[in-house]
């Protein structure tokens, strides 16, 4: 199915837009035409930041008369309300270059509602909350260092995460908490999140946002390499080959088998498919918690709980996407498989090595700085790396990281485990 998009646009003043998108229809009031003042911000700075001008020119927002003003300006009471830009200094306008959820929730209060019901919302937040991440942050990666130990928070965690935006006495951003790129950010206006994480400014396309690049900025690396299990993954294959000629500009909700031959990341976590309906909440097609140390299924609404969703509705839901080109027998098959994976670490991994920590803990025998200890490490990587990697290759189809970037190392650092954990038992003592 092809439905490009369409919208309707009467122009008397204020322009009335309808969408027409599967079954649903939206409708949307713009104040189209440009004021004056909206004018002279893009005039000047199509001079001055000609790369943004273009990028706004040619996305959704450019064609339907939604501008600068729009997202940046905010009311003189705002905690952002500031004068930064030397083209309002002095007049009666002020803007802010922190372009909030809140700033976009005026006109997509649905997909701002769905994103806060999502694990995304918490991404900052769970950092802040957490005394262990706090030390691995500041004491051990920052080495206490008096002006410069939050340099990797900085340049690292924000970065994914996102932070609390801290404001300069002028309510301009500062550099401790700003310009970051992360998902869940905690902004002066009491909004959470960062609208742009998936759909970058000014485009704000969704075309980009349904390719799996979008998400590969963050969910990479050791600790969950999503876009190389995807890779590894036939749907990887498929995308590898042909992805380039799938269409993705499609109307969303109707965007749909046909426009592309396998699914991205967004098909099978966000996007409308068959009669599912497209979500901003990432959370609400998933089972189990695949990141944690121990897999439990879901069961919590509230977004900040790491059981964030319904483990049964969600794991339907999933199922609905794979009915669009694959047969029960053939999903129910696959997720059989998977689940017995994730079983097969939380009983044969993670547990045996949970009661070694707790014994070697009741006796004293770890050490305090956890990243100088050979057994704890070992128990991070077990876990956090490869623990991750096997669970989450396993219920996305990429068998090299389900196996020998994950069992076989899990495997191996379980052994490890044991090892230190006999010695340390017989000599009572933490070896040298
Ligand atoms: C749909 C909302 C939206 C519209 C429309 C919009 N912006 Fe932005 N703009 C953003 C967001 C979001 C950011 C990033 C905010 C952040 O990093 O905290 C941003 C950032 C910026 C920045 C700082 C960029 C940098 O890299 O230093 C400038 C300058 C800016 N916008 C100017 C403009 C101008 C000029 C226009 C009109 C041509 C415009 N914006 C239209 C949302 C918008
Ligand atoms: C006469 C030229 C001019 C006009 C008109 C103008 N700007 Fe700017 N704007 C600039 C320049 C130049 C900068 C970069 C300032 C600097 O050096 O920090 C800037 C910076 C900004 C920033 C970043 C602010 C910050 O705190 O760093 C935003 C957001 C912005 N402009 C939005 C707007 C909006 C919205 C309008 C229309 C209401 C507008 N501008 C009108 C020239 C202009
Ligand atoms: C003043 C209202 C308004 C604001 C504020 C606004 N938008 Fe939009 N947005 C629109 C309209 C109107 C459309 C076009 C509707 C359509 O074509 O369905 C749109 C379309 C979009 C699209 C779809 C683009 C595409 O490729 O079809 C995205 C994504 C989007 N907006 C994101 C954002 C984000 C993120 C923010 C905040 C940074 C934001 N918008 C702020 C009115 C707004
Ligand atoms: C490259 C992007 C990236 C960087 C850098 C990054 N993270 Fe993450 N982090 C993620 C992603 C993606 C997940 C989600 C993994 C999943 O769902 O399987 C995550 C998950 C987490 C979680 C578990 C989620 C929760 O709610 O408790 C914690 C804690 C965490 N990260 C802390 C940190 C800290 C602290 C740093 C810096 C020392 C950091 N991260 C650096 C991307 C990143
Ligand atoms: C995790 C990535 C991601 C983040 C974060 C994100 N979006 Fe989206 N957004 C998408 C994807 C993917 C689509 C296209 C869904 C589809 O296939 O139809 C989309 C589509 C949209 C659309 C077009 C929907 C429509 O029905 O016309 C709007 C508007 C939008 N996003 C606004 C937002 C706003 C506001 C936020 C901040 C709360 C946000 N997005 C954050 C990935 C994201
Ligand atoms: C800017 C970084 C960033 C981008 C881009 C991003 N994510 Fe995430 N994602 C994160 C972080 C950080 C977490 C961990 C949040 C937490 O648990 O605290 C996460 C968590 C998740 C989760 C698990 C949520 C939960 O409840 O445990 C899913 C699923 C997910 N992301 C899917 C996606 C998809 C699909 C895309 C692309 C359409 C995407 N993400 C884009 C940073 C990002
Ligand atoms: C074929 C559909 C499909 C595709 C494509 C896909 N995923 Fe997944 N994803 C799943 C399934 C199924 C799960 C496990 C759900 C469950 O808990 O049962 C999952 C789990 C996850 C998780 C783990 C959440 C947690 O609990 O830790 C993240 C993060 C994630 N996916 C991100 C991505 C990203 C990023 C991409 C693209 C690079 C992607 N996915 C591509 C189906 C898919
Ligand atoms: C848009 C269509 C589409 C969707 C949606 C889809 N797949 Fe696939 N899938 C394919 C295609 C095409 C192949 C390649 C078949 C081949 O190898 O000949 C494939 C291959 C696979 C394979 C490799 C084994 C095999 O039979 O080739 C698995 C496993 C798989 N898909 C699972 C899933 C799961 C689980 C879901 C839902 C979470 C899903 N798929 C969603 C199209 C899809």
């Amino acid at each position: 199915m092809m439905i490009r998009r369409m919208v309707q646009a009467v122009v008397v003043g204020v322009a009335v837009f309808s969408v027409f998108g599967g079954t649903d229809v939206k409708l949307m009031k713009v104040n189209r035409a440009l004021t004056e003042e909206a004018r002279g911000c893009i005039d000047c700075h199509a001079g001055k930041t000609p790369g943004i001008v273009q990028d706004w020119r040619k996305s959704r927002h450019g064609h339907v008369g939604v501008s600068c003003v729009d997202c940046h300006s905010v009311t003189a009471d705002s905690p952002l309300a500031s004068q930064g830009c030397p083209g309002v200094r002095n007049t009666g306008t002020w803007v802010t270059v922190v372009v909030t959820s809140k700033a976009c929730s005026k006109c997509h209060p649905a997909e701002v509602q769905q994103f806060s019901a999502s694990g995304h919302f918490r991404a900052a937040s769970q950092i802040a909350g957490k005394q262990s991440m706090q030390d691995l942050m500041y004491k051990y990666e920052g080495q206490n260092h008096p002006q410069f130990k939050s340099g990797p928070k900085e340049t690292g965690c924000i970065q994914c995460h996102g932070t609390t935006i801290k404001l300069g006495a002028d309510r301009r951003p500062l550099p401790g908490s700003w310009p970051n790129a992360g998902i869940g950010n905690v902004n002066p206006d009491g909004s959470v999140g960062n609208c742009s994480a998936c759909h970058t400014r000014h485009r704000f396309d969704i075309a980009e946002a349904r390719k799996p690049a979008a998400c590969a900025s963050c969910h990479l690396g050791p600790d969950h390499p999503d876009i190389e299990i995807f890779t590894n993954s036939k749907h990887g294959q498929i995308f590898a080959t042909e992805g380039d000629n799938y269409v993705y500009d499609t109307t969303p909700d109707a965007w749909e088998p046909g426009d592309y031959r396998a699914p991205t990341c967004a098909v099978c976590h966000m996007s409308g498919i068959g009669d599912l309906k497209t979500t901003h909440n990432v959370s609400s097609r998933l089972y189990w918690n695949l990141w944690a140390k121990e897999s439990k299924p879901r069961n919590s609404p509230d977004p900040t709980s790491p059981l964030t969703g319904d483990a049964a509705a969600g794991r339907a839901r999933m199922k609905k996407v794979c009915s669009n080109c694959h047969t029960p027998l053939h999903t129910d098959g696959f997720f059989t498989q998977a689940d017995k994976l994730v079983k097969l670490y939380n009983e044969a991994y993670y547990k045996p090595s949970k009661r070694m920590l707790d014994v070697l803990k009741d006796k004293g025998l770890l050490r305090e700085n956890p990243w100088t200890d050979p057994f704890q490490i070992a128990y991070y990587h077990l876990w956090h790396h490869e623990g991750r990697r096997m669970r989450q290759g396993a219920l996305m189809g990429g068998p090299d990281y389900a196996q020998w970037h994950g069992t076989f190392e899990v495997m191996q650092r379980l052994y490890e485990m044991k090892a230190i954990f006999k010695k340390r038992l017989q000599t009572n003592k933490i070896e040298p």
